[in-house]
């Protein structure tokens, strides 16, 4: 994990969680941002499962992909002493929280289901706090997805690309049979997913790390950014002319119903195209961004606790205990586009996105290419990941050509550090 995140001593107590428990009546307020057709029918999963386990469910839904908007409810909400009890969480955030000392501890949950030894180390960085579990990881997606109309590839004869050039030809082809080449949809968090992607097949995983996971000031400022920002330039030339503020789904409908090529997106678009009764494969295809192969960005969604008292915490235990069992993690993300979050699920009934998805972040563990996303707050803390999104969006928008953008880009992270 960054350097950068100093960890201070846990200086206030964290209320620990009874273990499994024994009556689990009672229901949990659940704050989250799952509101596409895809990601509810993914969250069903969950409710249905704690409703059979008879804890109630209280649904807060935020509305906007990738969560900004349900971060900002939810400090409203610590503010005014009136928490949600459990919330979905990304990366650097669920830290952040846990520095407050407001989060409930998972301790005796984690110890009594073993979930040290079969959670991945790169999530665990983010599901504890000072050797304490405070998140329960219910997925792992990665940013690095092209997802494509596979009707439209037939019809022009196109193979899934390798590298920048086999992107930008096969692009060139969509346009030019009068497709929308790329969905997309102009909101700063879509932006600085395929900036993700982008930075990755620039500049390999040592730039990557460099850039984005040590904000090397070195790496941030080279000529390889520059070549970052001009690859963004080259994408903006494949949106449609209503892009700006689109919803992410909206820009995977449009994949599904055959009017754009690609949608560079996180793996939950592929809970869109399932949500359309469509079969990858199929009607759609799903590839590593062109240049990022055997490497993966990923982002974790998370269960936070948060501590609102006794009354709570039989239901967050088995909230908690719910999310982490295998058959759980298996019925939930193969709905959800993502992959477990244990490392000892069963791929068997994942389609063959999953199963390449698991693959995948295997190897990349393996081999030392397992990032975390920029984009999706497992890179950087919410100021630095912030700062970055105003630079990208503002370059994507043409505010500033790429040069500017880089030095944009430096002083940008610099003053968020
Ligand atoms: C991500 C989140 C995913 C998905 C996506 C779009 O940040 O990890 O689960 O919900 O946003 O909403």
């Amino acid at each position: 994990m960054a350097g950068i995140y100093k960890k201070l001593a846990l200086g206030v107590a964290l209320c620990a969680l009874g273990g499994a428990a024994a009556s689990a009546e009672g229901e949990v307020e659940v704050l989250h941002w799952w509101t596409s057709g895809g990601e509810a029918a993914a969250l069903n999963v969950l409710k249905d499962d704690l409703q059979s386990k008879s804890v109630g469910w209280q649904d807060m839904p935020v509305a906007g992909g990738g969560g900004e908007q349900a971060m900002t409810v939810l400090r409203a909400r610590v503010t005014a002493g009136n928490p949600p009890t459990a919330v979905q969480m990304l990366g650097f955030d669920i830290l952040d929280w846990a520095e407050q000392g407001v989060v409930a501890d998972l301790n005796s949950v984690a110890a009594e289901e073993g979930w040290d030894e079969v959670v991945p180390s790169a999530l665990q960085g983010f599901s504890k706090y000072d050797g304490t579990w405070i998140a329960a990881p219910v997925n792992v997606h990665s940013t690095n997805w092209v997802w494509a109309n596979k009707a439209i590839f037939d019809e022009l004869g196109l193979d899934e690309p390798s590298d920048w050039d086999g992107l930008i030809a096969a692009l060139d082809k969509i346009k030019g049979a009068g497709y929308t080449a790329v969905a997309h949809g102009g909101q700063a968090w879509q932006d600085a997913t395929i900036f993700d992607a982008v930075v990755m097949t620039t500049g390999g995983p040592d730039f990557y790390k460099s850039s984005m996971i040590d904000l090397d000031t070195e790496a941030l400022g080279s000529e390889t950014m520059q070549t970052v920002f001009d690859r963004m330039a080259q994408i903006r030339g494949y949106v449609d002319d209503n892009f700006s503020g689109r919803d992410w789904n909206l820009a995977t409908a449009m994949v599904i119903e055959g009017t754009a090529g690609v949608q560079f997106m996180g793996d939950w678009a592929k809970g869109e195209f399932l949500n359309a009764g469509k079969v990858p494969g199929q009607d759609f295809l799903c590839f590593r961004m062109p240049g990022t192969q055997g490497t993966v960005t990923f982002n974790s969604d998370q269960f936070v606790m948060f501590a609102v008292g006794e009354e709570s915490s039989a239901s967050q235990a088995e909230l908690a205990k719910s999310i982490m069992t295998p058959s759980f993690q298996s019925a939930f993300n193969v709905v959800k586009g993502s992959v477990p979050a244990r490392t000892d699920v069963p791929d068997a009934d994942f389609d063959d996105c999953g199963k390449k998805g698991m693959v995948d972040l295997a190897e990349a563990n393996e081999k030392g290419t397992l990032f975390g996303s920029m984009a999706h707050g497992h890179a950087a803390p919410a100021a630095v990941k912030n700062a970055v999104y105003d630079v990208v969006t503002a370059h994507f928008n043409g505010e500033f050509d790429s040069a500017a953008a880089v030095d944009e880009l430096v002083a940008a992270v610099e003053g968020a550090l």
